[in-house]
């Protein structure tokens, strides 16, 4: 089949490059000239694990890339809009992109073509898409708008993308279900699993479709996300609980994940959700609601969780080292998460900017991230190194904020050798907490597993104190929390 991907960002690339790899002829458009440039010669603008395999087999063939949507529109049977939806000043999501894309198809449609809208968007949007082209004239036989959410996370995107746990349809017509479930056929009947070609990666191996209404399928994407924050705050003020009680958040998420209602996946505490999706969906998400009448402070809540979780961790990392004007911090980690460069809305960002603004000297590693994290924050807030042992030499602390497999590789040992003082500040409970101790540094992680702050200046000493003092003479086998603090 021959698709159209308008955006070629971290859905939109993706998205054109597995349609080519599951066997579809694609081009893909953006108006970032300069993006389509250097994605033609062979140069790829983000970091995405087989994204680079993909290129190198389909560029020049299955998979071509343009600044022309003209000439991309006249090409498909399906053009598929993946441009950006960032959040307006008041949480909105902001649609100026889709509709300008909508517009802009509207004048070049040549015969019947199903649009379908990847972006993540809030219900209604492409009930207004099929407004703008009925009122730019076009005729009402010559297109149809589908729904169709995508749920890759950045980092694993190729892989999610083509072994989804499901691939939702939301659409309005026999035309766009026909051409919508032969664009997916390789997935959902599983032939692209038995090319010897076909990228490995995942287990899953049975996907399941979803077809509803289109306003359905704009909903679960805003609700799938919104859940996915509402588990991660959940856990993070769950961590806090544990940690005012002496209980150990890492054996809580366990023994909760164990129930099959509920799953262990999100259930790792840390510094919080970011990113380019959680912050702006549950935003969008909640300003829908409200658009409705409805107040869904619930949401609020779990905006508000993820805002504290920064503090606590700031404020941790202040116990730890007493003041910080003057001292030198090893942070490793400024993605929002493992496996990509993708800074916006990168917790990392905000935690390194306040540590400098308390008079913090901060010498920051990122696998991935470092290129885009300097193009970000203001010159002088961070020295960037080589790696994390250079990041590490001499500094204070060591303070990881991204879930990076290879920080929780380190080489311990050598680590204490270059840190000035033996501390460890873990903001993902990504490292072994014994194997860290084992080298001879004083570990802090999240939710519990407690160290005894080097500081005498404990800000939660008031709080933590009766508790420890309580488990201390006699650890209770049940804990009854409002007893034990009354
Ligand atoms: N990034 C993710 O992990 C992810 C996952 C699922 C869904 N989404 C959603 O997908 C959408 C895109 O996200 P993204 O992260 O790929 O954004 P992005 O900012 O990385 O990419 C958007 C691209 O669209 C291009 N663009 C904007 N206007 C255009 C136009 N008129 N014509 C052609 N190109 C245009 C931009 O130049 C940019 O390259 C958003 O709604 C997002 O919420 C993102």
């Amino acid at each position: 089949m021959k698709i159209s991907v308008v955006g070629a960002g971290y859905v939109g690339l993706v998205s054109a490059a597995c349609f080519a790899e599951i066997g579809h002829d694609v081009i893909c458009v953006d108006n970032d000239s300069d993006k389509i440039r250097r994605l033609s010669a062979g140069e790829i603008p983000i970091h995405e694990e087989h994204l680079p395999l993909l290129l190198e087999r389909h560029l020049g063939q299955r998979l071509n890339f343009s600044s022309d949507l003209g000439e991309a529109v006249r090409f498909c049977e399906a053009i598929f809009i993946c441009v950006g939806t960032p959040p307006s000043p008041n949480g909105e999501a902001d649609l100026s992109y889709v509709e300008g894309v909508a517009r802009e198809i509207a004048h070049l449609l040549n015969g019947p073509k199903v649009i379908v809208e990847k972006s993540t968007v809030p219900v209604g949007t492409c009930e207004a898409v099929s407004r703008t082209l009925l009122l730019s004239g076009v005729s009402p036989m010559d297109f149809s708008v589908a729904s169709n959410p995508e749920f890759l996370r950045e980092g694993t995107a190729v892989s999610d993308f083509l072994f989804p746990d499901r691939i939702l349809l939301g659409v309005p017509d026999q035309r766009s279900h026909s051409i919508m479930t032969q664009i997916y056929a390789p997935i959902l009947n599983g032939s692209y699993y038995l090319s010897p070609d076909a990228i490995k990666g995942s287990t899953c191996t049975s996907t399941k479709l979803i077809i509803s209404s289109v306003k359905s399928a704009e909903l679960i994407k805003h609700a799938s996300n919104a859940f996915l924050a509402l588990k991660i705050s959940f856990i993070n003020a769950v961590s806090i609980v544990c940690e005012r009680v002496g209980a150990d958040v890492r054996q809580v998420s366990e023994g909760l994940g164990a129930d099959s209602r509920i799953g262990p996946r999100f259930l790792n505490p840390g510094i919080g959700y970011g990113g380019s999706c959680f912050p702006k969906d549950v935003l969008a998400f909640r300003s829908v609601a409200r658009s409705v009448g409805y107040d869904f402070n619930l949401l609020t809540e779990v905006i508000a969780i993820n805002e504290t979780q920064k503090s606590l961790f700031i404020a941790k990392i202040r116990n730890a080292l007493w003041t910080l004007r003057g001292k030198k911090l090893a942070v490793l980690g400024m993605a929002f998460k493992g496996g990509t460069d993708d800074v916006r809305d990168s917790p990392a960002l905000d935690i390194i900017l306040s540590l400098r603004a308390q008079g913090a000297e901060v010498r920051a590693f990122d696998p991935a991230a470092m290129k885009r994290a300097a193009a970000l924050l203001p010159e002088g807030t961070a020295t960037f190194t080589p790696d994390a042992y250079s990041a590490c030499t001499g500094a204070d602390a060591l303070i990881v904020l991204t879930e990076w497999p290879e920080f929780a590789n380190l080489d311990f040992a050598r680590v204490r050798k270059l840190l000035r003082f033996p501390i460890v500040l873990d903001g993902r409970n990504l490292l072994n907490a014994q194997a860290v101790r084992d080298a001879g540094l004083t570990y802090f992680g999240i939710g519990g597993d407690i160290e005894q702050p080097l500081s005498p200046l404990n800000q939660f000493e008031d709080i933590f104190d009766p508790v420890h003092v309580l488990y201390e003479q006699a650890p209770p086998q049940v804990v009854n929390t409002e007893t034990q603090l009354a």
